[in-house]
């Protein structure tokens, strides 16, 4: 008997070759990955029936790791981040955070609503980044569902951000909902209400890496929807024009490396970048293809704008996943949002939210391979 037991787990592994099977049922777990003061925090691995597996946390609601195949079937990860969850209690750029209330900069961290002026944290320059000194990405989230069907696996989060939080009116409570589709799609839906006027753009800061770091990003070939860019000044504020990308380094209507031209770009590509919907609706954004590992990345959003940034300001001095350095180029960031400083330019698509009112937003990352 024991003879057949061992006989019969051999040919599963022999057949199976010890890898994620192909249409198993897709799956949620969870594990306690430490304490952020008294809260216990969990880190959720959500895994479909193609074996692709995303890791969140309810810290910052940060995707920590995301395994995809390339076109020989290998699952790497394709992400920056952290090991362990102290990488992302310290200092970070963001890695793949939940960004908020207001991603992206707000002019001298001031704005005027219905005639009254607020004053946020400032924390780039004199500029409001980002959400402020303790933006959404370091707040923890309540684990509000998690569960997987057949198809899909779900993980919502919700967090209450306080009247006066950072500086900002209003009782704000978000729900973000991760859903890791079978088709190897990332859909990232953000809810939110208020209970008085305020702004909020919300946003995720997922670096990618489609050769799983074995490269930088240079050599990555991207097309965006996108034909014109909001020009910005030197503490990264727009200066309130669009402007063609047509003819310029910022242009990639058509698929151009990211590495090509970057040169150009003073510090290399850190802009806004408006989207061809003006009115909320789905629309494809990006597509960025690496040819050595054949992963592509389409990027979908209801959102007015992206902003694509290079990891221009990392510089080998933090230590990520696996013991990887990251540099300058080691991941690039398709963050969907509404522009910067939108709260103070009243030509830019609104980010006022009021009580009443439903703010809705989604965005796909979606994974496939090109043979
Ligand atoms: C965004 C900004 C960048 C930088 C990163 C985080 O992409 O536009 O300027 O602040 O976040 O380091």
């Amino acid at each position: 008997m024991r003879s057949v037991i061992f006989y019969l787990i051999l040919v599963n592994l022999i057949l199976t070759g010890c890898k994620p099977k192909p249409d198993s049922v897709s799956s949620i777990n969870q594990m306690i990955w430490g304490k952020e003061g008294e809260a216990a925090i969990k880190l959720f691995t959500l895994t479909n029936r193609k074996g692709m597996e995303v890791r969140i946390t309810n810290f910052g609601g940060i995707i920590t790791s995301v395994r995809v195949q390339d076109k020989n079937g290998k699952m790497e990860n394709v992400v920056l981040g952290f090991d362990s969850l102290s990488g992302y209690q310290g200092t970070h750029p963001y890695f793949g955070s939940l960004v908020g209330r207001y991603a992206n900069r707000i002019a001298n961290g001031k704005f005027v609503l219905d005639g009254t002026p607020y004053t946020l944290a400032v924390n780039n320059g004199r500029n409001h980044l980002h959400g402020g000194l303790k933006g959404f990405d370091k707040q923890v989230f309540r684990v509000d569902t998690a569960y997987a069907s057949r198809d899909s696996v779900l993980l919502a989060l919700t967090y209450l951000s306080a009247d006066g939080e950072e500086g900002y009116p209003g009782n704000l409570k978000v729900r973000v909902t991760y859903v890791l589709t079978g088709e190897n799609e990332i859909r990232i839906w953000y809810d939110a209400e208020t209970d008085k006027p305020t702004v909020l753009n919300l946003t995720n800061h997922s670096y990618f890496n489609l050769t799983a770091c074995r490269e930088n990003i240079l050599s990555h070939e991207m097309v965006l929807m996108a034909d014109s860019i909001t020009p910005a000044d030197s503490t990264l504020i727009p200066t309130g024009i669009l402007s063609p990308v047509s003819g310029t380094a910022y242009d990639f209507t058509t698929a151009h490396t990211i590495g090509e031209r970057i040169d150009d770009v003073p510090g290399g590509y850190d802009i806004n970048y408006k989207l061809r919907n003006r009115t909320g609706q789905l629309v494809q954004a990006a597509e960025v293809y690496e040819p050595a590992s054949g992963r592509l990345l389409q990027v979908f959003t209801t959102e007015p704008g992206i902003q694509f940034y290079t990891g221009n300001f990392l510089d080998g001095s933090l230590t990520g996943s696996n013991g990887l350095r990251y540099d300058k180029h080691s991941g690039f960031c398709l963050e969907a949002q509404h522009f910067p400083d939108s709260p103070n330019q009243a030509q830019f698509p609104t980010a006022i939210l009021r009580p009443g009112e439903k703010y809705r937003q989604l965005t796909i990352y979606r994974f496939t391979v090109r043979p």
